[in-house]
């Protein structure tokens, strides 16, 4: 399971609930894929798979939407890093794979998860500490 901690919040609501629920959708097809009792899972993991990339682009517009709103000054650099992200995961052919199903299923999730952590913890705690500057 993939744990969410304290320090991942920003502080800004609806920031927090976005990037909450990309961890809650991450942890659903985790615990599929993790299921040995399912029998041909994989299409549903793939399935969520894909709905986690679309609620992380949907969740990067909103945050986008927010940075324009307060002016933020690296506005541009912060953008093309959700933009190169979301071109890396899209193309992984996850309807492509037939070895090793779990550990590829796996190896994305825990990439998801590591750049996503991070690039809170960095990339948008900054932008916290600009809107914390110009209020
Ligand atoms: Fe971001």
């Amino acid at each position: 399971m993939f744990e969410w901690k304290r320090e991942y919040e920003t502080g800004i609501e609806i920031i927090d609930s976005q990037h909450k629920e990309l961890f809650k959708i991450a942890n659903r097809s985790y615990k599929l894929l993790k299921n040995d009792m399912v029998t041909d899972k994989y299409d549903r993991v793939v399935e969520i798979i894909n709905e986690l990339l679309d609620y992380c682009e949907y969740h990067f517009s909103t945050e986008e939407k927010f940075l324009i709103d307060i002016k933020y000054n690296k506005f541009i650099s912060h953008k093309s890093q959700h933009e190169e992200f979301i071109k890396k995961l899209r193309s992984s052919n996850l309807n492509d794979i037939d070895d090793n199903q779990d550990e590829y299923l796996m190896d994305i999730l825990n990439f998801f998860i590591k750049w996503i952590s991070g690039h809170i913890l960095s990339k948008d705690m900054d932008y916290v500490r600009f809107n914390n500057s110009i209020k």
